[in-house]
């Protein structure tokens, strides 16, 4: 197969959610229409069961699967699916937002009754903020929930997206009886009595087809007209470039559980879903379809075994052919790295593999050359852009509680920030480092894991900081800039990169700093114009 064919068949994506709202039970079901896996619960295992907030161990037993789990790949009418695991724990949504660097779209899973819920909020708004093309799945229609209506609406405001129904369901809950999908024009009931099974699709091209008021019954058949009548009035026709843009949400209906309306979904999604994106460097745009491999790494997964401190660095393929065995330039190290065991994953399964294409994801065995950022290139000095460090919400001094293992400690501190465990700062004033962490889990797993991975302990201790912000100075030599770090002295510290980071106790503090040095701003994200 070329190339060019390569590219487009490949599909690469991520499925965002709220926790519950059906992400693992969805892709489960996508991966058993693959044939990937044949037996549903085989995914299940990699979710962090409920209540786990200060079970560390849990986390441990996470990590094991999640590496199978990271990416999931199938082929579906011969596209190349990759499906790319986003941790649904908000303590991990750093995780999260760094894996949505690499994919090319996202499936958004909604809960019918729960609505638009907090973390889909966060989440979602780091895709828009980057255009991702996004489709959204309205899940457990099987169950009572809000009117589908209302629920497009809340979509909008919340969410602040621009949405067209592709599907419609037939009624929901106790009278669910199917869904008319809008975008193959045909119809698909449940039918049986525990509403396991599905017919197959009736076509409709005609909704004031009389036949339609036999099958579904004349009141349901009455409702569904009315109810299209208002969607071809009220939300825009489905634009397949607004799509693409980011700018027009298609929207579907179904029940991942009952595996309804998720044949439909996947159809579309595959006809429709781009195929890898251009994306941008720091020096330049970079295309997929040039000759040239270019890659960046977005995870990196920590050895379960901790005698072998040897990690698994997962990098996106943006151009190019990546083939095993070949020398490839680390940008940051200016140095070239050859790689004999390149895994590739399919389904749970990973393998090594001789060639992988734009879209793809590789598994890298690596000692510690890459952190999360890194690109790979054949000689090309490029940095790919997009993988911001976000402020953390926690913040805690780390002190080293074993004066033996102070090497120890800085190793594996080291390691762990860069695999993006958490972050690190280091006070200007004293030097002494701070850990910050989206979650207050991690400083349970960064604890852990020094002491089992690198015989270090560590202990902590509280400090009141509400916000990182990353300082942007108009002019460094100017008045206010020395002012400003003359009066914020105690409360600036560098981070891993060694960028100026202000920490600032409370939202006024920002806001009056603001005011004060206006020529000096802060972001919450390390990376800005
Ligand atoms: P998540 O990954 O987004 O956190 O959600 P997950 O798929 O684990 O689903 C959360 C719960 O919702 C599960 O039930 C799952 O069975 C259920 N669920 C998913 N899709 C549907 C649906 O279409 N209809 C209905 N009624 N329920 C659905 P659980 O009781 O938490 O887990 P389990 O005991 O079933 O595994």
């Amino acid at each position: 197969m070329s190339f060019l064919k390569e590219i487009q068949r490949r599909r690469t994506f991520g499925i965002i959610s709220h926790p519950d709202a059906g992400k693992t039970t969805l892709t489960e079901k996508l991966l058993l229409f693959g044939g990937a896996i044949q037996e549903a619960g085989a995914v299940k295992n990699n979710k962090i069961k409920k209540g786990a907030t200060s079970d560390f161990m849990e986390i441990e037993r996470q990590r094991g699967i999640s590496v199978a789990t990271s990416v999931l790949a199938f082929i579906y009418r011969d596209k190349k699916i990759n499906i790319l695991d986003t941790p649904g724990h908000k303590d991990f949504a750093e995780d999260t937002f760094r894996t949505l660097t690499a994919v090319d779209s996202v499936i958004v899973v909604i809960d019918v009754a729960k609505g638009v819920e907090e973390q889909t909020e966060k989440l979602v708004e780091v895709c828009r903020m980057r255009n991702i093309p996004m489709i959204v799945f309205i899940n457990k229609l099987d169950r009572e929930g809000k009117d589908a209506f209302d629920l497009m609406d809340e979509v909008e405001q919340k969410l602040g997206l621009s949405v067209t129904p592709l599907s419609f369901p037939i009624g929901m809950g106790y009278d669910f009886k199917g869904i008319y999908n809008i975008y193959g024009k045909k119809i698909n009931l449940f039918s049986g009595d525990n509403k396991q099974t599905i017919s197959e699709g009736i076509e409709f091209d005609d909704i004031n087809n009389p036949e339609l008021d036999k099958i579904i019954g004349e009141k349901s058949a009455q409702t569904l007209r009315e109810e299209l009548e208002l969607v071809y009035e009220v939300y825009p026709e489905f634009d397949h470039q607004k799509y693409v843009e980011g700018k027009l949400q298609p929207v579907f209906f179904g029940s991942a559980l009952n595996n309804f309306g998720v044949k439909e979904l996947l159809d579309c999604f595959i006809d429709i879903a781009p195929n890898p994106q251009p994306k941008k460097a720091e020096e330049r745009l970079v295309d997929s379809k040039e000759d040239k491999m270019t890659g960046f790494v977005f995870k990196i997964h920590a050895n379960m075994d901790p005698k072998h401190r040897d990690r698994l660095a997962f990098i996106k393929i943006v151009s190019g052919i990546f083939k095993r065995n070949t020398p490839y330039l680390h940008v940051r190290h200016n140095k070239n790295l050859k790689f004999s065991s390149p895994n590739a994953f399919f389904a749970e399964k990973k393998e090594i593999v001789e060639k992988s294409y734009p879209g793809d994801i590789v598994g890298l065995h690596d000692t510690g050359n890459f952190k999360i950022g890194d690109t790979l290139t054949e000689g090309e000095i490029l940095n790919f852009k997009g993988i911001p460090s976000f402020s953390p919400e926690h913040f805690r001094y780390v002190n080293n509680a074993d004066p033996m293992k102070a090497k120890q400690l800085y190793k594996g501190l080291d390691q762990l920030m860069d695999e993006g465990v958490a972050q690190l700062f280091t006070l200007d004033m004293n030097g002494r480092k701070i850990i910050g962490t989206v979650g207050a889990l991690q400083y349970e797993v960064i604890q852990y894991r020094l002491e089992h991975e690198y015989g270090a302990k560590c202990t902590y201790e509280n400090i009141h900081v509400h916000k990182a912000c990353w300082v942007q100075p108009e002019d460094e030599k100017s008045e206010e800039f020395k002012e400003f770090k003359r009066v914020k002295q105690r409360y600036l510290a560098k981070d891993k990169q060694g960028q100026l980071v202000f920490l600032a106790d409370s939202t006024f503090t920002i806001q009056m700093t603001q005011q004060k040095y206006p020529s000096i701003k802060l972001h919450f994200t390390s990376e800005f114009e």
